[in-house]
């Protein structure tokens, strides 16, 4: 216990590296304690009540605040080179826009060149990152063809640079198909590690587009009709039966639909190792946006999955992180500029796919799960922050308030209310898809690695100051299931 009242000599040094945090309540996902935080140099050393600590240390108080986790967001492209242009939003902008919304890690995309190896790959995104990142962050690594090649460096990845999750595409031109997905998670499986798949079937999607071009439907409209919600229902149901002949546990990327969602629920009563994603876009908005006559509007929300029509989609999936059905949201923030979707002026198909999310996706969810009252906040620590941390195995470091943990935390008001917009995010991008939505829930304070990086409201974060996160394979919350 620190027992320092008594203390007269302050340490300058330590006091720099220290913080508490007082009266304020804790949520995890397990529970709720009313206790105060005490930090030293980036991690949580002590919970207790009427923590006392040596003069000169900074303390915050916390009163009428939830204190949370920081949020992990688990799917992000930041520096994404993606249908002939790359995202808007670069590791610096991505990871400060992170920050100001409560977000403390993320794990980001690393999608290699042709020609380039996943070895390459990978030098090449820590290069990326490195230097901009404001918060830490882990990596995924793309896998787009199979060869000796491929799997010797999916190996590598596994033990050496801690890399323990892979994505696969059943849509795009670089879809995967069942034979080549049936081997690769076979060797995922070998490696301990875990299958993320993007669920939509590829062909179907291609016919489909070329069928609503054909007939002149060129406009954003025409890309939700050429994916419904079947054609993502099927795929998720196509990796599940892979997934259960090889034995290898598979979390689905992206949940867009209540069919889809229905599906994996299905899959996972059956007995499949599946775990599911949606994002804040789905939840989000509610499908009266899209019908927009302008182009501006439409592409700028046009993401694949697809944002569904269906009005009862986002209230469908939230009440299916409720019950467990799905377990995580995501932002997948994507983004390119008004400019930037224009390439598809003419040609839906070619409309750069992706959306925003990594500022908002915190006040998006508390906004619609718990001020609506679905969501208890443990709740909201389980969907935003614990449960990802335990399937890509970096809890209880991240994901959780304990003793030990790195000190990325974030003070909640939630009562405060904040409307979100373009003009004043802190993104690259020039749009917004939850543009003029009011949300509840506002961070005070956002500590990253013990650091006040969003202090009453303000933004101060240090470029380059996250560091990278390796994720070890064999995750006993994925591999004891
Ligand atoms: O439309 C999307 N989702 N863009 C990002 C790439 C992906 O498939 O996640
Ligand atoms: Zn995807
Ligand atoms: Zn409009
Ligand atoms: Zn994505």
């Amino acid at each position: 216990m620190l027992r320092s009242m008594a203390c007269t000599t302050v340490n300058p040094k330590k006091s720099q590296n220290s913080l508490l945090i007082r009266n304020g309540t804790i949520v995890n996902a397990d529970g709720i304690s009313e206790n105060d935080i005490f930090i030293e140099n980036g991690i949580i050393k002590e919970l207790g009540k009427n923590l006392s600590v040596p003069n000169g240390i900074r303390s915050i108080d916390a009163k009428g605040f939830f204190i949370l986790p920081g949020g992990v967001d688990p799917h992000t492209h930041l520096e994404f080179e993606f249908m002939g242009t790359v995202t808007a939003d670069d590791f610096y902008h991505g990871t400060k826009a992170a920050v100001a919304g409560g977000t403390t890690t993320i794990i980001d995309f690393m999608d290699g060149k042709e020609n380039e190896t996943l070895i390459d790959a990978y030098n090449s995104y820590r290069e990326k990152a490195e230097g901009k990142v404001c918060c830490d962050y882990g990596f995924h690594m793309v896998i787009k063809g199979w060869n000796e090649r491929i799997k010797a460096d999916m190996e590598t990845l596994c033990s050496e640079h801690g890399i323990n999750s892979f994505k696969m595409f059943m849509a795009y031109s670089f879809r995967l198909n069942d034979s080549q997905l049936y081997s690769i998670l076979e060797h995922i499986r070998n490696l301990g590690a875990l299958a993320q798949i993007h669920a939509e079937n590829g062909t179907i999607i291609d016919k489909n587009t070329e069928r609503l071009l054909e007939k002149g439907i060129t406009g954003p409209e025409g890309h939700e009709l050429s994916r419904p919600e079947e054609v993502e229902a099927e795929a998720v149901n196509r990796v599940c039966v892979i997934s259960k002949q090889v034995s290898c546990p598979v979390y689905i990327v992206h949940v867009m639909s209540k069919l889809a969602a229905q599906t994996l629920a299905d899959c996972r009563k059956r007995g499949a190792q599946v775990f599911g994603e949606t994002l804040a876009s789905a939840l989000g908005l509610d499908g009266s946006q899209l019908p927009h006559k302008c182009f501006e509007e439409a592409a700028g929300c046009l993401m694949s999955p697809p944002i569904r029509p269906d009005p009862t989609t986002p209230r469908f999936l939230m009440d299916f992180l409720k019950q467990g059905n799905l377990q995580v949201v995501g932002s997948d923030n994507c983004t390119f500029n008004k400019e930037q979707k224009k390439i598809g002026m003419g040609d839906f198909s070619k409309i750069p796919n992706g959306i925003n999310g990594l500022q908002d996706r915190m006040s998006v969810v508390w906004e619609k799960g718990v001020h609506t009252g679905i969501l208890s906040p443990t709740d909201f620590v389980a969907v935003t922050s614990t449960n990802a941390a335990k399937i890509f195995n970096i809890y209880p470091r991240k994901g959780c308030i304990a003793v030990g943990s790195d000190a990325d935390l974030v003070v909640w008001n939630p009562t405060k209310t904040r409307v979100i917009s373009a003009k004043t995010h802190q993104h690259a991008v020039d749009f917004n898809i939850f543009e003029g939505m009011e949300c509840h829930g506002v961070p005070e304070y956002v500590i990253v690695n013990g650091r006040v990086c969003v202090d009453q409201g303000q933004l101060n974060i240090i470029k380059g100051s996250g560091r990278y996160l390796e994720c070890p394979v064999f995750c006993p919350y994925v591999y004891k299931q």
